[in-house]
């Protein structure tokens, strides 16, 4: 009798995602394979076995190599959560589109998300942190800030760029809860996207008969009616505006404020000296990698990555986490070290999918760690750190409720 060929599959001893040890920390299985499986084999739920690659030169040269499709369609993708397939396949939006058209489409937007748009709308953001945490002070003491500040920010945020009105921001929380959360049914997935296409639909309508001074508005009047986009793709891509900030920016609030919390000289030396905020920022975002699944692509042709052969029609998971933690780059990646230059982290991706929100997230983060500190001197957390509920079954890492008190 001969013994068969081990298939791929079952060459994939490594179940991913892998467990955290620490909730600050990625898997320490991670910098094992740093060192010795910079492409590893790892088996999904559905008994894909995708490369998970972890170096951060292998990473930011896949991810703006025009040989790697970033399409869910794409058989080999990989699907890392169950209840998560469904919305992948359902998206159209260009974080799932390829050269030319990702870019044609990004270009319609990129000029709202300006270094000089932004920090025009500085003083709109602060007002707005300021009224959140106006309402959070007079809660009673172990109020989820999650809840009360961090979940409400982006969505208030984008949604006063876009011209959505105030009275129906819930929607687009019950939406992101359901189109992000691993939980959820396909069909969930479904009625939730039906019911947001609808919506926005109903919007572009309102948009095209009365324009006001925002970005549904510019996109209805020089995009959609000149025909250069269909109603269809208007409405993805002002859905993926709408959703892509909003789980990340919340846990990074999140986040943020409890590794600060948990590392008292850190805090310390940002609250002494507000120059270092923005650095906090960059090291809180390195530290924390929200989007720890990492970004997911497919070869679509045989592709050399500084000597590793993928082939074509290969899976990769490129763990932005991992390439965080690397520490040719970073040295002793473990610290939280606010002092550092963290500038160069992939926390928002990097090449042709980088994110485009990234101005506006860290102008958000930036006003709101600074307020948070300045205006509760004696913050702490509300319940002891171990009872706190990490996002480890989520796309975007995080904490599910932060209690603090104040007084
Ligand atoms: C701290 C908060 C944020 C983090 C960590 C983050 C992270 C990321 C990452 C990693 C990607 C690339 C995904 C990939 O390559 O597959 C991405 C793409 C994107 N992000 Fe963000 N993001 C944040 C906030 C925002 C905000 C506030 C917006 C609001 C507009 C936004 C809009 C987008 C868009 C539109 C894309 C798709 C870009 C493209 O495909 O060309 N993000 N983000």
């Amino acid at each position: 009798m001969t013994t068969a060929e081990p298939t791929v599959q079952d060459k994939a001893e490594l179940t991913y995602p892998m467990a955290r040890g620490c909730p600050f920390h990625p898997p320490a299985e991670y910098g094992r394979l740093q060192r010795e499986e910079p492409f590893a084999r790892v088996r999904l739920w559905d008994g894909t076995s995708p490369y998970l690659v972890t170096n951060y030169n292998d990473i930011k040269l896949i991810l703006s190599h025009p040989g790697f499709s970033a399409q869910a369609i794409n058989p080999s993708y990989p699907h890392v959560f169950e209840g998560r397939k469904a919305a992948d396949l359902a998206d159209r939006s260009f974080l799932r589109m390829d050269n030319p058209e990702h870019d044609r489409q990004r270009r319609m937007v990129t000029r709202e998300f300006t270094v000089k748009k932004i920090n025009a709308l500085r003083p709109v953001m602060q007002a707005l942190v300021d009224r959140l945490l106006d309402a959070y002070e007079k809660m009673p003491q172990g109020s989820d800030f999650v809840e009360h500040v961090a979940a409400p920010l982006p969505t208030e945020v984008i949604s006063n760029l876009l011209g959505v009105p105030l009275g129906d921001h819930e929607i687009f929380h019950r939406a992101t809860r359901i189109q992000f959360g691993t939980k959820s049914t396909p069909d969930e997935v479904r009625a939730s996207l039906k019911e947001i296409s609808q919506y926005l639909s109903d919007l572009i309508d309102k948009k095209a008969e009365s324009p006001q001074d925002d970005i549904i508005s510019r996109l209805v009047h020089e995009q959609l009616l000149p025909g250069h986009v269909d109603r269809e793709t208007l409405i993805n891509i002002i859905r993926l505006l709408l959703s892509a900030g909003h789980q990340t920016t919340q846990s990074m609030t999140a986040m943020g404020v409890l590794t600060l919390l948990q590392n008292p000289d850190q805090l310390a030396l940002m609250r002494a000296d507000p120059e270092l905020i923005p650095h906090a920022v960059e090291e809180i975002l390195r530290f924390t990698s929200p989007l720890h699944i990492g970004a997911r692509r497919v070869a679509l042709e045989d592709v050399d990555i500084n000597g590793h052969l993928v082939k074509k029609g290969e899976g990769v998971i490129c763990s932005t986490p991992a390439a965080n933690r690397d520490e040719t780059l970073f040295p002793e990646p473990d610290q939280f070290n606010i002092e550092r230059n963290a500038s160069q982290h992939v926390a928002f991706g990097y090449g042709f999918h980088q994110c485009l929100g990234q101005v506006l997230a860290r102008a958000e983060l930036q006003i709101v760690y600074e307020s948070v500190f300045k205006r509760f001197p004696n913050l702490r957390l509300a319940v002891p750190f171990e009872a706190l509920q990490f996002r480890h079954e989520m796309f975007v890492y995080g904490v599910h409720e932060l209690p603090l008190a104040w007084d």
